[in-house]
């Protein structure tokens, strides 16, 4: 994709999801008590099973697009050594700042990027780099997105995914038996109903870009980015609130997976 549409799409999105922080932030005063004990996660079972089998103690951990910190603070809490938490959104990074000293933590801080316009030095820096739940969509340009996660990776580092399954796009949310759309459907899904996945608040925002990838695209940009892969798995549980009463359909697709990749020496 052409850079100047690539940053276009991306900076409308950005402005996007800055817009909705202050709707997420209702949820911190849960949060706040939340953060602040020693055993605190809000890593599912999949993930908390991938980070005990890497062992992610004293290794360091860059989460991409961490959005308010909390995975990355979960990771943290399990015994990670120096992390780094990117975003592009300020209000999400102001808060995943908040997060980390509500919840006493050293060693842990959150930077604001858009992942395409990453400065120089964050390269070849980490042992871990983990992606969560809702960033592939965000992505206009999927190739040029794994080259930037393998970058931060030190040679023999792992990247950790747990991602909505891309056949999700087939499917019209809270109509589990109809199938609207093609898997291979490149149009950008434009949308103005609001980012507040949390609470579920209906407004006019401002426009948002979605974008499909197939599962093909997604293994195939992380091995064009020198990334090997050494886990996968299609998971039947709902991950992310999405299409999440396809769960109980008697004809169930998979809702999400999980991923790791060793970056080749
Ligand atoms: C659905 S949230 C990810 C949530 C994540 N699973 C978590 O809970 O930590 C998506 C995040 O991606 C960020 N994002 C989207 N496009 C981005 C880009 N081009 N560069 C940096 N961050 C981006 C948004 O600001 C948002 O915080």
């Amino acid at each position: 994709m052409d850079i100047h549409d690539l940053l276009n799409y991306t900076q409308q999105n950005l402005a996007s999801w800055d817009e909705a922080a202050p709707l997420h932030a209702g949820i911190n005063q849960h949060l706040l008590q939340e953060v602040s004990r020693a055993d605190y996660s809000n890593l599912d079972p999949h993930l908390t099973d991938l980070m005990d089998e890497v062992d992610i103690t004293g290794l360091s951990c860059v989460q991409i697009c961490c959005n308010n910190g909390i995975d990355l603070i979960s990771l943290k809490k399990k015994g990670a050594g120096n992390c780094l938490g990117i975003d592009g959104s300020p209000a999400f990074i102001k808060q995943a700042q908040e997060l980390a000293e509500l919840a006493g933590l050293k060693e842990i801080s959150f930077v604001r990027h858009n992942i395409y316009e990453l400065p120089a030095g964050y390269q070849g820096q980490f042992d871990v780099a983990l992606i969560t739940v809702g960033v592939l969509n965000w992505m206009p340009d999927l190739t040029r997105f794994m080259k930037v996660c393998a970058s931060l990776l030190k040679p023999g580092g792992r990247l950790i995914m747990e991602e909505i399954h891309p056949i999700l796009s087939m499917y019209v949310e809270g109509e589990p038996s109809h199938i609207g759309a093609s898997y291979f459907d490149k149009t950008p899904y434009e949308d103005e109903n609001g980012l507040d996945y949390f609470n579920a608040t209906q407004y006019k925002a401002k426009k948002n870009f979605w974008f499909n990838h197939s599962l093909s695209e997604i293994l195939m940009s992380a091995l064009n980015a020198g990334l090997q892969l050494q886990h996968i798995e299609e998971l039947a549980e709902n991950i992310g609130n999405y299409c999440a009463d396809l769960e109980q359909a008697e004809n169930n697709p998979p809702l999400g997976f999980t991923a790791v990749w060793n970056k080749r020496d």
